[in-house]
């Protein structure tokens, strides 16, 4: 099964795609972001420590991430194939991953960033069923509540200006240079993500099509 990691800086749709793309290769997605917010929610040690730094708009230290996700990697049930979301965000952590398992493909959504701060700021999202919106290019029909079940929506701690502003400076300095690392490995596929969510997934689709599926 494939081994497929999403790079991109925060609010370039990521989240938004990866739910099709597993769907479409019939592997897990695993967010290292939603799998923090969990374990945040549920207020065990490592969560409150990693809901410090993202509030904040840092990253979480390595040796958390790593922890969480090392166990998710073996479990069985998904061929061992998967597709990344978020996670590496690092060198170390992509040098971890790489002693753990072999990488097929890492897809690098490119989007402006003036576009990205329109999309992270009018982001809002269900607390109950995780349904994900924005205020300006995926509009609920009531602004103030899911389509799906009707709760009043929320916007994430780290969605605020002050938050955002630190995301992309961190993605800059820790991230970007990953573009790099896999693309000397001849790993790297840039996809362009201007345009609709269903546009981008056509994209994404074409990307992917010569990706190794047994
Ligand atoms: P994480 O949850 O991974 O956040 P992120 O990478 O900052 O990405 P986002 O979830 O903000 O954006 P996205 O690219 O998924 O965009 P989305 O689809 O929602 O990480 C959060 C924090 O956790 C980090 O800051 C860090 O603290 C910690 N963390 C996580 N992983 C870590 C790691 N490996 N190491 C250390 N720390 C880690 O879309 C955004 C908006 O745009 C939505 O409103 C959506 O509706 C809209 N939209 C999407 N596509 C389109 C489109 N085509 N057209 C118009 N609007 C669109």
């Amino acid at each position: 099964m494939p081994r497929i990691v999403l790079l991109g800086p925060p609010g370039s749709g990521k989240g938004t795609q990866a739910t099709a793309i597993a769907r479409a290769l019939g592997i897990p997605h695993l967010s290292t972001g939603d799998m923090l917010r969990a374990a945040a929610k549920a207020g065990t040690p490592l969560g409150l420590e990693a809901d410090r730094y993202m509030r904040a708009g840092e990253l979480v230290p390595d040796r958390v991430v790593l922890g969480l996700l090392a166990d998710e990697l073996h479990r069985p049930g998904g061929g061992n194939g998967f597709l990344l979301d978020g996670f590496p965000r690092t060198v170390p952590q992509a040098e971890a991953l790489g002693r753990l398992v072999r990488i097929d493909r890492v897809l690098s959504f490119e989007l402006p960033e003036e576009r990205l701060v329109d999309r992270l700021t009018g982001r809002r999202s269900c607390p109950v069923c995780g349904s994900v919106y924005n205020l300006t290019t995926q509009p609920p029909k009531d602004p103030a509540r899911c389509d799906r079940d009707g709760t009043p929506l929320v916007q994430r701690a780290d969605d605020r200006p002050e938050a955002v502003r630190t995301r992309l400076a961190v993605y800059d300095a820790q991230t970007r240079p990953l573009l790099e690392y896999y693309r000397a490995r001849g790993l790297l596929t840039p996809v362009d993500v201007q345009g609709s969510v269903d546009e981008v997934g056509a994209r994404i689709a074409n990307a992917l099509r010569d990706v190794p599926r047994g």
